[in-house]
């Protein structure tokens, strides 16, 4: 029998072994066509000769979900019901192939292991897993505004209890392997190599097992046993749903239905059994997919996709081989490009410092840094010291001559970085790469000490390096093409979502904060309290407000970009001149533990309420919060489509992923231009003619937003 999207072998014993191998696609997703092809695999494991069964993949992954652009065509609820409930019969009769007519079956998982693929596996006896990096086993739905459909909600928890089944479908966090075995979710973890035989020798040895014995090992460890015990009483059950959902509140604000669904559909399966969970979660599942939450979600999950796949040029100019790189400055920025370089990008890294004790900081950044992933991953030693022996220092500026590339990030001074280009380029070979992470000064500027213009570059990366997710690659009119390139692809190697701008003062995201705390500024000065402005933007979904943002930025930094933004773009960009009062008072933020809020020990408290006094501020009026919040986002989206009528910015969906990658822009709204197209541009308008009626031209709305309002057209199509 040959199948499209699978290979089925049966062997002497009566071990059928199906592998997943969708056609006409790298990855293995679950679409419409390789659904109904696997109803037709099941009717064929159903029959007598097939004893115990193992399903694995014929390709890099197991499977990673369901193809989302599947319920792009489903326009109606019913019509998701109908596909999902389809699935569900499917995924049952896999189950009943085990429960029912006793044969074993074997997930054998390597690779992803996401969203319709773990239901898949779930619905299976037994699962065992690679133990290798690349194996990830996770419920992510949520992260699209959905909730685990294809049975998740309820075979998930049932398997490994309800405070770990809450958390891996309501936190969305994939596990690895290890972690995996520890929760019970796999039952064994071997090579990948043997991953295959192991699943069918397991197999075959189930076969004759009574049922009980079937399930390899349960893995409930005494800590556990205790933890189940609790789910098993309702009240302890309702202490845990009750945490679940405060949990939930605390890390989303209340901002996404999709978890909220996800608890709510547990729940029921615990509370009235598992038919009334699975038509709760196909319920809610259909109701989901059709919200804005969840489509300015999926529309991020494209454009990231997009852009993983985006060279960052036009040209077919081939990206530069990289082994070699040199970071320069070993402090917070410098200490994490070098973490993400040898960690992720497996690079050779070389640490430039002014002297041995900045070497040893910044070695002891990465040191840190690879510790911490190896205790995570179980990486023996040998594994740590591949890494570390990548990574070497210096306060000179010896074995340099075979850097591919420099990323300088030293002080942010244009004379210093000019001192440091030709520094490097009296050292470094011909083609060598120069990338500066400066936040804002122009690359064209630091490109003018160079003697190769076409080899300098910006990669903006965010602090901290190792956590957040975006790279801004700066390119000037002079940029080489593989060059830009080469910064693209070693970006992507260290993890990142790369989107390419063109330079211009603060490029595009560093811009963006300008209007944006500016605005804060001027609400403080009318006196609006620090709660009023940062509350209103955090109930709106940023993670921080602008002032608490300014103290992690470091007022001191905030002050130097107000300066550098308002020298380029001239009044529009200026501020309240109180601002100042703050570094007269010794207030930079979170790095001195004085700023707009109180901080003992590193940790911060409550808003500072002497904070008012060196701003020459009285006391505090109540403020409307909906003019607090409209005219902060409104500031943020204006800059968003002027950088994108300048051409600093090559896309809206670049201007989006940046905006929420690298400032925090709340993922429901999908971006500031996603955001254009879901209020539309008239409205948009509008309200910024309002808000530039009262305060004057810093509100005037970018021409490229009264061409949208004028033809209807979208940002983002
Ligand atoms: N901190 C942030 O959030 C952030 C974000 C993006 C970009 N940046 C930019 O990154 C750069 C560095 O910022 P940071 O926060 O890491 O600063 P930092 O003060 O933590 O580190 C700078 C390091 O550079 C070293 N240094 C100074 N002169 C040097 C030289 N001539 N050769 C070698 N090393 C030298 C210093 O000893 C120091 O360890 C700046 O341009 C900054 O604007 C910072």
């Amino acid at each position: 029998m040959t199948y499209e999207n699978f290979h089925f072998e049966l062997n002497d014993e009566g071990v059928a072994t199906v592998l997943i191998d969708r056609a006409d696609e790298s990855m293995n997703t679950l679409g419409v066509a390789l659904i109904t092809e696997l109803a037709d695999v099941v009717g064929r494991l159903e029959q007598d000769d097939v004893k115990a069964v193992v399903i694995g993949s014929a390709k890099r992954d197991f499977l990673a979900g369901a193809d989302i652009r599947m319920f792009a065509g489903m326009v109606t609820a019913d019509a998701v019901v109908e596909g999902l409930t389809a699935i569900h019969a499917i995924f049952d009769r896999i189950e009943a192939l085990h429960t029912d007519a006793g044969k074993p079956v074997v997930a054998a998982i390597h690779g992803v292991c996401l969203g319709g693929g773990l239901e898949l596996a779930l619905a299976c006896s037994s699962r065992i897993c690679s133990n290798s990096t690349k194996t990830q086993l996770g419920q992510p739905e949520v992260q699209l505004g959905l909730i685990p459909a294809a049975g998740g909600t309820q075979r998930l928890p049932k398997l490994i209890g309800l405070a770990a089944g809450l958390e891996m479908i309501v936190g969305g966090k994939p596990v690895r392997s290890f972690k995996a075995k520890k929760l019970g979710l796999v039952d064994e973890v071997t090579p990948p190599e043997v991953l295959l035989d192991v699943a069918r020798k397991r197999a075959l040895e189930a076969i004759d097992a009574e049922p009980a014995e079937r399930v390899i090992a349960l893995n409930v460890s005494p800590d556990n046993l205790q933890k189940l015990a609790l789910e098993k009483n309702p009240a302890g059950r309702k202490v845990l749903f009750k945490k679940a959902y405060e949990m939930m509140m605390k890390q989303s604000g209340g901002h996404y239905p999709a978890p909220k669904r996800a608890i709510e559909a547990i729940r029921i399966g615990a509370e009235d059994g598992r038919a009334a969970g699975v038509a709760a979660e196909i319920r809610f599942f259909a109701e989901l997919v059709l919200t804005p939450e969840a489509r300015a979600l999926q529309s991020i999950f494209f454009a990231n996709l997009a852009l993983k796949a985006d060279t960052g040029i036009d040209s077919d100019a081939e990206p530069k081989e990289i082994e070699n790189v040199a970071v320069l400055g070993g402090g917070l920025m410098g200490g994490g490009i070098a973490a993400v370089t040898t960690f992720k990008a497996e690079k050779t890294v070389r640490i430039k410092e002014i002297d041995n004790a900045g070497v040893g900081r910044g070695l002891a950044y990465v040191n840190k840094f690879v510790s911490k992933q190896a205790k995570r991953r179980r990486m023996s030693p040998f594994e740590i010291d591949r890494f570390l022996n990548r990574v070497t220092g210096s306060a000179t500026w010896e074995g340099f001559t075979n850097t591919d590339i420099v990323i300088e990030a030293v002080f942010e001074d244009l004379d210093l970085k000019h001192s440091i280009v030709k520094d490097v380029e009296a050292v470094v070979g011909e083609d060598t790469i120069f990338a500066s992470n400066t936040s804002t000064l122009p690359i064209t500027a630091i490109a003018k000490a160079s003697k190769r213009p076409e080899q300098v570059i910006g990669m903006h990366y965010f602090s901290p390096v190792e956590k957040m997710p975006l790279l801004e690659v700066i390119t000037t009119d002079k940029t080489a093409d593989w060059v830009t390139a080469t910064a693209v692809k070693l970006g992507k190697e260290q993890g990142k979502t790369v989107i390419v701008v063109n330079d211009g003062t603060g490029f595009y995201t560093s811009r963006l904060l300008g209007p944006y705390l500016n605005e804060a500024a001027f609400l403080l000065e009318e006196g609006a309290s620090v709660e009023a402005i940062d509350m209103a933007m955090t109930a709106w979904g940023f993670p921080i407000g602008p002032l608490l943002l300014t103290d992690e930025v470091g007022i001191d930094v905030g002050a130097h970009v107000a300066v550098i933004l308002q020298g380029a773009f001239g009044d529009r960009m200026k501020g309240p001149d109180m601002m100042a009062g703050l570094l007269e008072d010794d207030r930079k933020g979170r790095k001195n533990g004085r700023g707009f809020y109180l901080y003992t020990d590193g940790k911060r408290g409550d808003v500072d309420a002497t904070v008012y006094a060196p701003l020459g501020l009285g006391p505090r009026v109540p403020v409307s919060k909906k003019d607090v919040t409209e005219r902060l986002y409104l500031a943020f989206i204006n800059e968003a489509a002027l950088c994108l009528q300048e051409g600093i910015l090559r896309s809206a969906r670049d201007g989006d992923i940046g905006a929420v990658f690298g400032l925090g822009y709340p993922p429901f709204r999908g971006g500031p231009f996603w955001t254009v197209d879901e209020m539309g541009a008239d409205v948009v308008v509008a309200k910024l003619e309002a808000l530039e009626a009262r305060f004057g031209d810093r509100f005037t709305p970018a021409a490229i937003l009264r061409d949208h309002a004028k033809s209807g057209e979208k940002f983002r199509g």
